[in-house]
């Protein structure tokens, strides 16, 4: 399915960052990890800040786009197509994880979730938006699959060896490609992971 929406000429997620991670690139610590990557465009904004990134994704097709999209701004990213349900992140190596639009479903966050919190060195930061189960009746993006869909409450449960520093529920204007536009509730946490 990924590889036949990435196989659009055009980037469809868009070349510009999400927003929610351009306003906290303060806090990224090096380096970078980030799941679900698709066409490049946070990768490479972190990689044009300095920032060392790896960007993961189970679409070939998507990761392409990224590399081309690094060539064309001069800059370098990682990349490694694999499967987010197997992926095993080399353990206290990373000083942050972003997750944007990472939508999966329970039994994989299961699996991956503790594996990203061992990714992680203390104090590394996790930076993750997703849309909320409020975005179920709209249709500016995300799956129609509640299990895929976040709470605050989800997101504290699954990274239980985080802290805290911002989660919040709230609506905001998207605009991030052809399907992700439109007034949309999402959810933003960023957490530190406790010494
Ligand atoms: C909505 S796109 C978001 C892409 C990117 N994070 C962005 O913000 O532009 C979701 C991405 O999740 C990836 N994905 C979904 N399920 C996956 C899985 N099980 N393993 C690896 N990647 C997966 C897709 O290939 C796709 O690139």
């Amino acid at each position: 399915m990924w590889n036949q929406r990435y196989a659009d000429n055009n980037y469809i997620y868009g070349t510009e960052p999400n927003s929610f991670l351009a306003e906290h690139t303060d806090i990224l610590l090096n380096p970078v990890l980030s799941l679900a990557e698709g066409e490049g465009r946070n990768a490479v904004f972190l990689a044009s800040l300095g920032f060392s990134v790896h960007g993961v994704d189970g679409s070939e097709v998507g990761l392409t786009k990224a590399q081309r999209l690094a060539h064309s701004k001069g800059v370098e990213i990682q990349t490694e197509v694999a499967d987010l349900g197997l992926f095993e992140p080399l353990a206290n190596h990373y000083g942050s994880v972003i997750s944007i639009s990472a939508h999966l479903p329970s039994v994989i966050r299961n699996r991956l979730y503790p594996l990203v919190e061992q990714c992680l060195k203390p104090n590394g930061i996790i930076l993750l938006e997703a849309y909320s189960e409020n975005q179920i009746t709209r249709d500016t993006g995300g799956p129609k699959d509640l299990d895929m869909l976040m709470i605050c409450a989800k997101v504290e449960q699954e990274f239980p060896n985080c802290e805290p520093i911002l989660m919040r529920e709230l609506e905001r204007e998207v605009c991030e490609g052809k399907y992700h536009t439109g007034m949309a509730s999402v959810i933003q946490f960023i957490a530190k992971k406790k010494a």
